[in-house]
Order: C-alpha cells, then sequence, then structure tokens
C-alpha cells in the first residue's frame, strides 16, 4: 500500500518583544520609510531573557503536536532546520527531544539557512514515503538576533526571531507532501554567512573584536539569486506533482522582502494575493518564515482541504527548496476537551522532572565515581602491593 506524508498538525511562536523600524531607526541610520518601501517590514519579534532557539521550538511543536493530537512519544524523528542552534554542539533538535519528552524519536538539526524548513519537510516525507517512520515534527527555528550586527544598517533591519514547525504523519490517503526540490550552490558561501565561530575562523578575541561572528551578507546579490530561483523551483515542484501553476491555490514562500515575493508572483504571471506575505509583521525569520507563514495563512482561512500549496524558501548556502502539498486537514480544527490539555500539561511537566532527575542522577554518578578513584591507592602502589 502507497504511503503518503499528511501535515496533521502545526504551531508558531514568537516571541512577545516587538522592535518596530522607529526603534531601529534610534540605533542606525535608516528610516521607517526605507524599511517600509525597500523590504516591506514594519515590526519583527526579538527573544526576551530565556528565550532561545530551543524553547520556541518547543513552543512551536506543543502547538503542533496539540493540533495533530499527538502525543510526545509517538514522535520517531525530529529534525529542526536552524542556522543558530542554542549550541554549536549538541543538536537544538536534542534538547527539544528532551523538554518533549519525546522518548521514542531521533533528532537532528539541519542546517540550509533559510531554505532549512522546506528541506527538512522534503527528507520527513521521504523518510515517511519509504515506510521508515510514521510520525515526525519538522520544526524550523531561528534567533537570527543573537548573530546580527546591531549596527550594521544592512542587515539588523531584515531579521526577526521565531519558530514553526508540523507534524507529518503516514497515511495511506493520497495526499500531502506531493513532491519537492532540494538545491544548492556553495559558490555562493560568502554571500550570506557568519565567517567566525567555525573550525576556518575559531572564535578567538581577534575576531570578535572584528566582527566576525555577526552575519554577513550581500544583500543585491541574494536579492538577484532569490528572484530567479523562486519561481525556477515552483515551476519544477509543480512539474513533478503534475500540477499546472493554475493548481496551486496559494504559495506560502519564504519571507525575506515583498519585492522578491513580488517579483516572483510576476514571474510566474500569478496574483500577488496567491503569493502569502506576512512578512510586516515578523521581518525575515530565516528556516522560521515558512511555518509560521502557514500556520497564520491557515488562521486567515486561506488553506481549505483539498487545497493544493507550494512552499518555497532560497538562502545561504546558497540553497533552495520547494514543496508541492495536498492539504488534508480541516479548519478550525475541532477542540479538545480540557481533561486533554491536562494530560499534556502533566506530560510536559513529568518530562522536565524526568529530565531534571536524570541530570542529578548523572551528577551524584559522577562524584561517586570520583570519590572511589581517590579512594585507591594510586596504580603503581597497586602493582607493587601485588608483587
Ligand atoms: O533569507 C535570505 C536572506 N536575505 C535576503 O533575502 C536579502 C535579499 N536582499 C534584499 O532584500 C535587499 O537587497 C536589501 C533589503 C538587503 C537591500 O535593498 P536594496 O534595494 O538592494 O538596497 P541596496 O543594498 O542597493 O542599497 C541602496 C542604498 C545604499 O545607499 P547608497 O549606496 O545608494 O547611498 C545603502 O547604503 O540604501 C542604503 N541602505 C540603507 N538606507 C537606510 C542600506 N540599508 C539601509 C537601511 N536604511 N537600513
Amino acid at each position: 500500500m502507497k504511503r503518503y506524508a499528511h501535515i496533521t498538525g502545526w504551531g508558531k511562536y514568537a516571541p512577545e518583544k516587538i522592535l518596530t523600524n522607529d526603534d531601529l531607526s534610534q540605533m542606525v541610520d535608516t528610516s521607517d520609510e526605507w524599511i517600509r518601501t525597500r523590504t516591506g517590514i514594519k515590526t519583527r519579534h526579538i527573544v526576551g531573557e530565556g528565550e532561545t532557539t530551543a524553547t520556541m521550538s518547543v513552543r512551536a511543536a506543543q502547538a503542533a503536536l496539540d493540533v495533530a493530537n499527538v502525543t510526545p512519544d509517538q514522535i520517531e524523528l525530529i529534525i529542526v532546520a536552524t542556522s543558530s542552534p542554542d549550541y554549536l554542539t549538541p543538536s537544538t533538535a536534542c534538547l527539544v527531544q528532551n523538554s518533549l519528552g519525546a522518548m521514542r524519536a531521533g533528532a537532528f538539526d539541519l542546517a540550509a539557512g533559510c531554505s532549512g524548513f522546506v528541506y527538512g519537510l522534503g527528507v520527513a516525507s521521504a523518510l515517511i514515503e519509504s515506510g521508515v517512520y510514521d510520525t515526525v515534527l519538522v520544526i524550523g527555528a531561528e534567533t537570527v538576533s543573537n548573530f546580527v550586527n546591531w549596527s550594521d544598517r544592512e542587515t539588523c533591519v531584515l531579521f526577526g526571531d521565531g519558530a514553526g514547525a508540523v507534524v507529518l504523519q503516514a497515511k495511506e490517503v493520497p495526499g500531502g507532501v506531493l513532491s519537492f526540490v532540494l538545491g544548492a550552490d556553495g559558490s555562493g558561501a560568502e554571500l550570506l554567512y557568519v565567517p567566525a565561530g567555525g573550525t576556518r575562523q575559531p572564535t578567538s578575541a581577534e575576531t570578535v573584536a572584528q566582527g566576525l561572528h555577526f552575519l554577513r551578507m550581500n544583500g543585491r546579490a541574494v536579492f538577484r539569486f532569490a528572484v530567479n530561483i523562486m519561481p525556477r523551483a515552483s515551476r519544477q515542484v509543480c512539474e513533478q506533482a503534475g500540477l499546472s501553476l493554475d493548481d496551486i491555490e496559494l504559495f506560502i514562500p519564504h519571507q525575506a522582502n515583498d519585492r522578491i515575493l513580488q517579483a516572483s508572483a510576476r514571474a510566474l504571471n500569478i496574483p500577488t494575493e496567491r503569493m502569502f506575505s506576512n512578512l510586516e509583521h515578523y521581518g525575515n525569520t530565516s528556516a522560521a518564515s515558512v511555518p509560521i507563514a502557514l500556520c497564520e495563512a491557515i488562521e486567515a482561512g486561506l488553506i481549505k482541504r483539498g487545497d493544493h500549496l507550494v512552499m518555497v524558501g532560497f538562502g545561504a548556502g546558497l540553497t533552495w527548496a520547494a514543496a508541492a502539498i495536498q492539504w488534508s486537514m480541516p479548519w478550525p480544527v475541532p477542540g479538545r476537551p480540557w481533561w486533554r490539555k491536562l494530560l499534556r500539561w502533566l506530560y510536559y511537566r513529568w518530562a522536565s522532572l524526568r529530565s531534571w532527575t536524570l541530570r542529578v542522577l548523572r551528577g551524584f554518578d559522577s562524584t561517586l565515581r570520583q570519590s572511589e578513584e581517590e579512594s585507591q591507592p594510586p596504580k603503581q602502589e597497586k602493582e607493587d602491593a601485588m608483587k
């Protein structure tokens, strides 16, 4: 029996703190007028105290699991698409796995810049269709604000923080992810990158003094790449799914610049209303932008059961990705009884208690081993005593 990977749950999270264009004009030489007309952005969300890529991922994931009516122990794989992980190692996906109490899940991060979420969707759907997994959680989450140079007006006005997540599940009903396209061109690696902090230029006082740990971008070159690749990848993914552009009710593109969205709509010969945009409220949230946009499009009632969607992204790498999807979920989602919400809440409390207990036990264990080792006679003395 053929299997199809359907999106059965979705959720988003954006930090409470909002930074307006006027706020930015107090920080760098810019204006609300420049930012609005050149990008379409009016506000963006910025993480508050204690918020990280992992904490935002967990919030978005909990919302998605709730919609899908899936419990964390049903998840078999967690993919977190991010370029702003909590740590260089371990992966943010492992932190999310722990917070959710997703005991049966494998977990890894996926770094494909702003295309990351759509990359993750492709990977997850292939694993589901091939029968490897039944339930996969795909998250796109970013704290770009921690990598932005807040005195560089060419980048700091563009980005925002947030997270979006979907639950993908195997079904025998045709639909879900119909096709996907993944692409890369590493010759453009330095058009959008963080020069230091990796193995090529490890962090040092010098790299920090030179600001090499901040995001650098050749905006014009990325713009040219984007307006070329978005329509190309969209056409290709439709062709692979046996759909025409007219079959697509809504395009959910990576939210980087309204001018890119408009140019792509023109190139595809579709009205701009079919190119969803929520850029004005979020700015560019990198890998989080497509899943956040998906959630907002659903909440706005723009996606009905049976509709065909194209999600398309581009970004650092350079990378690009597109997925054609046939939507199969109703909206609004039927309400869950109060006791289910209570059970979920209890499960998450239990997961954090379990995590805390494991840490404490590991701490005890290593203290115990250390004191045992200290109380043993040194190895040489032992050998002498045995002679
Ligand atoms: O997720 C993928 C990541 N990135 C992208 O998708 C970014 C793609 N690129 C873009 O969206 C656009 O290239 C930008 C929004 C970054 C820049 O827009 P642009 O129309 O390409 O502007 P520009 O770089 O050609 O700069 C035009 C002028 C320059 O001044 P001069 O040289 O003409 O005097 C810039 O210095 O605008 C100036 N400028 C600004 N002025 C006020 C650049 N940034 C700002 C700013 N405020 N924030």
